[in-house]
C-alpha cells in the first residue's frame, strides 16, 4: 500500500543528499539569505538618504543594486525550501543570522555609504564562499550554482563600489 503522506506529516525527502547535509546546507543558505536581505535594506536606505554632489549617480546606482539584491533573496529562500527546510523571514531571525551590521541610524556621508556597501558585498561573498566545501561534499549542484552566481555579483559590485573610493 502506498504510504500516505497527507495525514502522517510531510512527505520524506529522498534526493540523494543526507538529512544531515540538507540541514547543514539549509542552515548555511539561511545565513546567506540574512546577509543578502540586510545588504538589500542598507542599500535601499542609502538610496533614500544619500546626499551631496554625487546624489544623482549614487541614488541611481543604489537603486540598481537594491533591485538586484531584492530579486536575489527569493531563489536563496526557495533553495532552502527545496532542501526541506523552513526559510527564515523576520527581522529578528535576520538580525541573529546575518554577519552584516544593521544600517546606521544616522545617514553617513555619501562616500562612507559606499565604503559600508563595499564591506557588505565582501561580507556576503565570504559567507557564500564558506558554504562551498559543504555543498561540494554533498554534490549539491543547484546550491553550488546559486552560490557561484551570487559570488560573481557580490565580487563585481564590490569592485565597482571600491573604484568610487579611489582618488
Ligand atoms: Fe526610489
Amino acid at each position: 500500500m502506498a504510504k500516505k503522506t497527507n495525514s502522517a506529516g510531510p512527505a520524506s525527502i529522498n534526493i540523494g543528499i543526507s538529512d544531515k547535509d540538507r540541514a547543514a546546507i539549509a542552515a548555511g543558505l539561511s545565513k546567506l539569505l540574512a546577509d543578502t536581505y540586510t545588504l538589500y535594506l542598507t542599500t535601499h536606505n542609502f538610496h533614500w538618504n544619500v546626499s551631496g554632489p554625487m546624489f544623482n549617480s549614487l541614488h541611481a546606482m543604489f537603486m540598481a543594486q537594491y533591485t538586484e539584491l531584492w530579486n536575489a533573496v527569493d531563489p536563496i529562500a526557495e533553495r532552502i525550501r527545496s532542501l526541506g527546510h523552513v526559510a527564515p523571514g523576520s527581522y529578528a531571525q535576520f538580525a541573529k543570522l546575518s554577519s552584516l551590521k544593521d544600517a546606521p541610524a544616522t545617514p553617513p556621508k555619501a562616500l562612507e555609504m559606499v565604503r559600508i556597501l563595499v564591506e557588505g558585498h565582501e561580507g556576503v561573498a565570504r559567507t557564500a564562499r564558506s558554504l562551498f566545501p559543504l555543498v561540494d561534499k554533498a554534490s549539491d549542484e543547484p546550491s553550488a550554482d546559486l552560490l557561484t552566481q551570487r559570488l560573481t555579483i557580490h565580487e563585481q559590485t564590490a569592485w565597482m563600489l571600491r573604484s568610487l573610493l579611489e582618488e
